[in-house]
């Protein structure tokens, strides 16, 4: 059996030197990290903890003791006392063995967050891929399953294309496109799980789904100004939540250093046919062809377009949906997941 070693580093804050502050906020950062690198007490080797001059009630050290740590070697040190440094701070560095190969997640809480704001990264799942491969339900059911957010990229484009719609502006045209990116608000709530999409504090959240503003959602997304603002977007939600979210360019260029990246696919036949059974369920009664034409079309647009286009990144899984199950796609993603590489 061969061992890995590594080192995990961690800090945390306390508003005011008591001992029962800093035995709660100690117990606070060692749960936290031994939660998020899925560690046992027995993978512990050594913990070295330093606090800052300004605590004195309490070693940090006898939290771990009373987390039941009586055989790990512990110490602890004052901290440099450097001017201007973080005040009532209390550090860790953890020295940790494993069977497995990991990527240690380093954990800084509360006003620690500040020492290292670089690692403030969370755990994201990139879906991408053409329409109706499956993205949204599957992108919905896995994060409910690993119980973390969900962001549908993809509602941002359709609440843009709404608003050039509502404007009288045609979508296809970039100068008419471009008149009105300055007065769109769009903002993203989560109820429940559930996403609603804003556009300028108004709920659009239905309204997005019909065929006009899925072709219009297509024709703006190709131009450059509008992704770079909702990409924008998209990056400040990944950079506070743990999430799945899905689109065309997640694992490409949103977010290119997400944990896993899964390209779903399935042809576009099968895609048409899922569609137009979704639309005669809702009672419309719509022609396969023409169903299949405008996929054949949002698939031209999305990975035609110059900049950011759908294209499945060299690091991402492909999954072909054609001939699988919702659940069975799920499944398989799941086994994939590995919160340790975080
Ligand atoms: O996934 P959807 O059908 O709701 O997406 C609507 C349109 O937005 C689609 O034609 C492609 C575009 N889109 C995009 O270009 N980039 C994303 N990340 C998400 C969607």
């Amino acid at each position: 059996m061969q061992l890995n070693f590594y080192a995990v580093r961690g800090a945390i804050t306390v508003y005011k030197d008591d001992r029962e502050s800093v035995l709660r906020k100690t117990k606070l950062l060692l749960n936290e990290i031994i939660k998020q690198n899925r560690l046992s007490h027995a993978d512990i080797i050594s913990i070295i903890f330093t606090a800052t001059k300004d605590i004195r009630s309490v070693y940090p050290t006898v939290a771990a003791r009373e987390m039941g740590m009586t055989d790990i070697p512990l110490i602890c040190c004052q901290e440099m006392d450097v001017e201007g440094s973080l005040a009532l701070c209390i550090r860790v560095m953890m020295n940790i063995r494993s069977e497995e190969h990991l990527k240690p997640k380093h954990v800084y809480l509360e006003g620690a967050v500040s020492l290292r704001p670089d690692l403030a990264s969370r755990y994201t799942i990139a879906i991408d891929g053409p329409a109706g491969a499956g993205k949204s339900t599957i992108a919905k059911l896995l994060a409910e399953k690993l119980n973390i957010l969900y962001l549908d990229t993809g509602a941002m484009y359709r609440a843009f294309a709404l608003q050039v719609l509502e404007s009288g502006l045609d979508p296809e045209v970039k100068a008419d496109v471009e008149k009105v990116i300055d007065q769109t608000e769009i903002s993203i709530k989560h109820d429940n799980g559930l996403q609603r999409v804003f556009l300028n504090n108004r709920d659009v959240t239905d309204e997005i789904r019909s065929e006009r503003v899925s072709k219009a959602a297509s024709a703006v997304a190709v131009i450059p100004e509008v992704r770079r603002k909702l990409v924008e977007l998209q990056r400040k939600i990944a950079a506070t939540n743990d999430l799945v979210m899905d689109g065309r360019d997640i694992g490409t260029y949103v977010l290119p250093d997400a944990n896993l990246k899964i390209f779903l696919t399935a042809s576009a036949e099968e895609r048409a046919r899922r569609r137009w059974s979704e639309l005669k369920s809702k009672g419309l009664d719509v022609d396969y062809g023409s169903v299949l034409s405008d996929i054949l079309k949002r698939d031209h647009n999305d990975s035609h377009r110059e900049f950011a286009p759908l294209k499945k990144a060299d690091d991402a899984i492909l999954i072909d949906t054609t001939d699988k199950t919702i659940q069975e796609v799920v499944e398989q993603i799941e086994s994939l997941v590995d919160f340790r590489r975080y």
